[in-house]
């Protein structure tokens, strides 16, 4: 039996399809189901859906074999204890810092509102910047327009966020897409079986 942690919402839209194509179908009534732990039409395969940030967590801690995170998320976690194994290039956008339109982001301690605290703080103190770090859940975009910040970390797809709130993206931190990830651990004991659903999955990109 192996379990496959998957990232709720956007991403999940764009996961289910390849994973179809791999031979892995989730069934609507599971998915509309209030059951945490899923049914695949492949009898050694169950799917969990979890927030986004969380699928890293379980899958190295090896309460999932594997598991589709965004490169944001893993950047975030660390990734410790997890291989990256695949590039999916799907839910492609851009960690990025952005702020009001004109505003010098060249002070002595830069105030930075975000949910992607690790990642802020070693994107600005390799640079040598000093930044207080707000940390936020959601509508990360309102912080500079009410003065709570003077820039954010998040991320930019079509930039339309940011655009109608009269913010602009200043700096790039990192490109992202998804990626498959593996439990390092579970690489070795089950590695016929995670690298031939593996290889089904790369065939189906
Ligand atoms: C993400 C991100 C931005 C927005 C960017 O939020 O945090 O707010 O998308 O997309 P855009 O450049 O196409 O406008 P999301 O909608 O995923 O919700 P969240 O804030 O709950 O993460």
């Amino acid at each position: 039996m192996l379990t496959i942690a998957l990232s709720k919402g956007r991403i999940l839209d764009k996961t289910l399809p390849l994973l179809k194509k791999a031979g892995i179908s989730v069934a609507k009534s599971e998915l509309d189901s209030r059951k945490l732990i899923l049914d695949t039409d492949s009898i050694d395969i169950k799917v969990i859906v979890l927030r986004a940030s969380d699928v890293p967590v379980f899958v190295q801690h090896g309460a999932a074999d594997f598991g589709i995170a965004g490169k944001d998320a893993l950047l975030e976690h660390g990734a410790d204890g997890v291989f990256e194994l695949l590039d999916l290039e799907i839910s492609k956008c851009r960690l990025m810092v952005a702020s009001k339109k004109g505003v010098d982001l060249n002070k002595s301690t830069l105030k930075v509102a975000t949910k992607y605290v690790n990642s802020a703080k070693e994107y600005f103190y390799q640079q040598g910047r000093q930044i207080e770090v707000i940390k936020l859940y959601g509508a990360v975009e309102l912080a500079p327009i009410v003065g709570l910040s003077d820039c954010i970390v998040d991320l930019v797809d079509t930039g339309n966020t940011l655009e109608a709130n009269n913010l602009a993206p200043v700096e790039l931190i990192h490109e992202i897409s998804s990626r498959l990830i593996v439990n390092s651990a579970a690489f070795n004991t089950k590695y016929i079986e995670i690298s031939s659903w593996i290889k089904r999955i790369e065939k189906s990109l």
